[in-house]
């Protein structure tokens, strides 16, 4: 794993004996507020991994940790002044409406939902522009990256990016956490994605770039990552050391893998391509001989929903090796971090 800064080493030896659901309270105080305090993310606009720094990435995993280790800390109450986040979806959500609206809470502040196409009553920007006056933060799960970028540019407010066509950063933050929990590292791993080069695969080739993790996607001809993203990983990856690969042969991109991840084949918005992707991926099920081909403690990873019979077997993600579940989880609690951290 790449070094940390030390104040992060002094969080993890101070809770290094915490369990993730401890009941009792710490004591002493907690260096958490010293991090919130000092940190350099305050105010920044997380829209993408492109925007995270290696050290930056690794200082909102290891706060998620921090945060997690310490779930009943009276010291997570990070938001004395009612902070508010406004949650803005164009796109329906389980896991980032709730994760980030109970974060917020649990952090002392609180979040306003709001659903329907941006843009369309009126301009993006004078929606940015009015929010601005009025809240802390923004979160957004849009059809277009552009329309968060659009967000960004007229806000001085810090906006995230909760799933756009080209991303899902707060995702792969959380997954990256919980492939950390579950190896005990990061660096030198192998991470295999079997599907679609979507917004998932784009944020988690771009973190392990960043954080000196191989990736190998197996796509169908035609469904590889976004060529942009694809450069900017190879940039990082010059400076990490991970090694990566893209292959239209699945079993190959499984080989020897600590994790093998998948996604559906039809991201929200893509329903008109439905025939021609379910097509183009039918060899591409991630199934117990796609396991075979892993490593035998490999974990098995997806962001959820899932589709049980299409991209994955139900065996495998109802299986020993799925950790999904606790993918999941960690959304609360990388969220957390990261808004505590930019809030
Ligand atoms: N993984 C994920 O982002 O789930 P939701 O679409 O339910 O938010
Ligand atoms: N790629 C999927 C992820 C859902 C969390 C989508 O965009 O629909």
């Amino acid at each position: 794993m790449l070094s940390v800064l030390p104040v992060l080493k002094h969080i993890k030896e101070k809770y290094s004996n915490a369990s993730s659901q401890r009941m009792t309270q710490p004591t002493g105080s907690s260096p958490l507020q010293y991090v919130l305090k000092e940190n350099l993310l305050r105010g920044k606009d997380i829209l993408g991994i492109a925007d995270l720094s290696p050290e930056e990435i690794l200082l909102i995993i290891e706060t998620a940790q921090h945060l997690k280790n310490n779930k009943f800390d009276e010291t997570q109450t990070l938001f004395g002044k009612g902070q508010t986040l406004v949650m803005l979806f164009e796109k329906p959500s389980l896991r980032t409406r709730v994760t980030f609206e109970a974060g917020m809470t649990q952090l002392g502040g609180h979040a306003i939902y709001m659903e329907g196409q941006l843009g369309v009553r009126e301009p993006v920007s004078d929606v940015s522009k009015n929010l601005d006056r009025w809240v802390d933060g923004i979160m957004a799960r849009t059809f277009a990256h552009e329309t968060l970028e659009v967000l960004a540019a007229n806000a001085k407010i810090p906006v995230i990016n909760g799933l756009s066509d080209l991303e899902h950063p707060c995702q792969a933050l959380a997954d990256f956490q919980t492939i950390l929990e579950h190896k005990g590292k990061l660096k030198g791993l192998q991470l295999a994605f079997i599907g679609d080069g979507n917004n998932v695969a784009n944020s988690l080739l771009l973190l392990a770039a960043k954080v000196g993790v191989d990736f190998a996607i197996g796509c169908p001809k035609g469904f590889e990552p976004c060529p942009t993203i694809w450069q900017k990983a190879l940039d990082a990856a010059q400076m990490s050391g991970a090694k990566l690969t893209i292959t239209n042969d699945p079993d190959e991109a499984a080989l020897n893998a600590d994790v093998v991840y998948t996604d559906v084949w039809v991201s929200m918005g893509q329903e008109s391509d439905e025939h021609e992707k379910v097509l183009a991926f039918k060899d591409y099920q991630v199934n117990s001989k796609t396991l075979d081909h892993a490593k035998q403690d490999c974990i098995f990873m997806h962001c959820l929903p899932a589709h049980r019979g299409e991209e994955v077997e139900g065996a495998v993600i109802d299986g020993p090796h799925s950790v999904v579940y606790d993918q999941a989880e960690n959304r609360l609690h990388a969220q957390k971090a990261i808004l505590a951290l930019v809030l």
